[in-house]
């Protein structure tokens, strides 16, 4: 073959394997609503930026007439890229092929580009939408599903791995996803489950729809799986690219500084009289997180699982940071099992990959119930213990309220190795409230009283007055400072500043246990 012609087939084998499962197939895609795996990839990627991997790759099955349904690159597209300047390796099913069913050939594909963003350093970008296990194949479809999920557990902690679920995703296909630090699923398009309706059917007799059972909406607000749902694919890719740019590229790096364009220490007066007169009334602590961050931007994650925590992403003076904060207008900002378990995996990511973690106190305390204790409150709420206590990233607290009991304790106090503890002069730092307090200290006193009611005030107010504050905390130093709620935010840029080359480390071991 002469030189032109031997380029005109490698275009012609391109072009063709740029189709995917023809044209017929991507045309359903679209009437679906949905993107093609290589027009996820592009909109993922900077513009020019992807170069892929085994685009000839085959499938080597012969059984059930796969001899003539010989697709290249085998339903899914791999490779590398940027976003924003920086390298991402990527992987994107490929609905029209298959139904992005996944094949030996497919798994090694996979597995060929989570080695190399090993190797280099790099985040891995997942991008589903598959019917599963190639039925053609089986084991040899099991091996690979298994090859996938060994390299997530190895990858864990080493680079951020990241998937978004744009369609199906059921059975066992569902743990790699699982596996990975961020699950993004659309909305109304995109369904995880281990069994569908019909198996569910057959088991518990129960009629459950596929979005019911599985959709965005069910695993953003009741399961936990999920950490965004999306409204649309393009949506789902705006997310994955913006969280990127709050994470270092592997654990050995530290998360990516941007340019601040406003003062890091600007004042918020607003601060200085949010917490009402009440004590038990509610406040929204996004407020105080959005008036402290650079440029009111917070990326919030698992917004709308338990909400009485918020997590998410932010930057002082352009450092970027994890916050954990106790969110008083959602049950009073208590802390419950799944609250416990959303903070404790935040906060173990965040020092995983070196992003300090700014923590916003105001907690009354666990949920008591049988609910809490039959669903052992006990085991999950120690997960977040475990968290702040084994974490060893630049930890910065605020207590803006309530610090109440064993929450005090948990939420990075200065006894977990919190490095710089500050409380706003309406913290009360104490072992109860003091409604509780003078209950259970002078409730018998009370009953002898002329006035039960006007004692058991006065009480109150005795211990008010005498434990919840944060004064007897800083006197013991376990407050560094007792600081202006308006000076919030030039005090956390002070603190983050001075901890930049903080150094320290855990025992050495195989691994802790905490506990599951
Ligand atoms: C091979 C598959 C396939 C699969 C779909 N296809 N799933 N081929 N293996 N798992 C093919 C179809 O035959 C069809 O081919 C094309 O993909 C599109 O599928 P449709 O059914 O036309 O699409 P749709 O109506 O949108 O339904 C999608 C679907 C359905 C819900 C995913 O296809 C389905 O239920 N598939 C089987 C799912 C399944 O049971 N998977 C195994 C799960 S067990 P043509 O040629 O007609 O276009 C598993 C274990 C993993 O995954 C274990 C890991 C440890």
């Amino acid at each position: 073959m002469k030189t032109n012609d031997q380029l005109d087939h490698l275009r012609k084998l391109r072009a063709e394997a740029r189709l995917g499962g023809g044209q017929q197939r991507i045309d359903k895609q679209h009437e679906k609503g949905s993107m093609t795996a290589r027009e996820r990839i592009d909109l993922l990627l900077d513009k020019g930026s992807f170069e892929e991997f085994d685009m000839f790759k085959t499938h080597r099955c012969r059984d059930f007439g796969m001899d003539k349904q010989v697709f290249p690159g085998d339903g899914v597209v791999t490779g590398h890229g940027t976003v924003d300047g920086r390298t991402v390796y990527v992987f994107a099913q490929d609905f029209t092929v298959l139904g992005g069913s996944l094949s030996e050939t497919f798994a090694e594909k996979i597995c060929k580009i989570m080695d190399l963003a090993m190797k280099n350093g790099a985040p891995v970008i997942g991008l589903n939408d598959s019917g599963g296990a190639r039925i053609q194949e089986g084991i040899e479809s099991l091996a690979g599903y298994s090859e996938i999920f060994q390299r997530n557990v190895m990858a864990s902690g080493v680079v951020p791995q990241i998937s978004a679920i744009f369609g199906p995703c059921a059975g066992g296909a569902v743990y790699s996803p699982a596996l990975t630090d961020f699950i993004i699923m659309v909305q109304k398009q995109s369904y995880m489950f281990l069994t569908g309706p019909k198996v569910v059917k057959s088991v518990t007799h129960e009629d459950v729809t596929e979005e019911a059972l599985g959709g965005a909406a069910m695993h953003a607000s009741r399961s936990g799986v999920v950490d965004y749902p999306a409204s649309s694919g393009a949506d789902a890719i705006v997310y994955i690219r913006k969280l990127l740019s709050f994470l270092p590229q592997n654990n050995m790096e530290n998360p990516p500084v941007v340019p601040c364009t406003e003062q890091a220490d600007r004042e918020a007066l607003e601060l200085n009289a949010i917490i009402p007169e009440n004590p038990n009334a509610a406040y929204d602590m996004k407020e105080v997180i959005l008036q402290t961050v650079d440029n009111r931007d917070f990326f919030e994650v698992k917004e709308n699982f338990a909400p009485n925590l918020i997590v998410g992403f932010a930057r002082y003076n352009g450092m970027s940071v994890g916050i954990v904060a106790n969110q008083p207008a959602h049950l009073s900002g208590v802390l419950d099992i799944d609250s416990s378990i959303k903070g404790a995996r935040f906060v173990r990511f965040c020092d995983c990959f070196n992003i300090p973690v700014v923590t916003f106190v105001d907690v009354p305390g666990f949920l008591p119930g049988t609910a809490q204790e039959y669903g052992g409150v006990i085991r999950n709420g120690a997960k977040i213990l475990y968290a702040f206590a084994e974490a060893t990233i630049p930890k910065v607290t605020v207590i803006t309220r309530k610090a109440y009991g064993g929450a005090y304790c948990v939420m990075s106090s200065k006894h977990l190795r919190g490095d710089i503890n500050y409380a706003w002069p309406s913290a009360e730092i104490a072992v109860m409230g003091a409604k509780g307090a003078a209950g259970v200290l002078y409730g018998r006193d009370a009953k002898k009283a002329e006035d039960p009611k006007a004692f058991l005030a006065d009480k109150e107010k005795e211990y008010q007055d005498a434990v919840a504050n944060p004064y007897v905390a800083a006197q013991r130093g376990y407050i560094d400072d007792i600081i202006e709620p308006a000076r919030t935010r030039a005090r956390i840029v002070k603190a983050l500043g001075i901890l930049q080359n903080k150094r320290d480390t855990n025992p050495m071991k195989k691994h802790g246990n905490i506990p599951l």
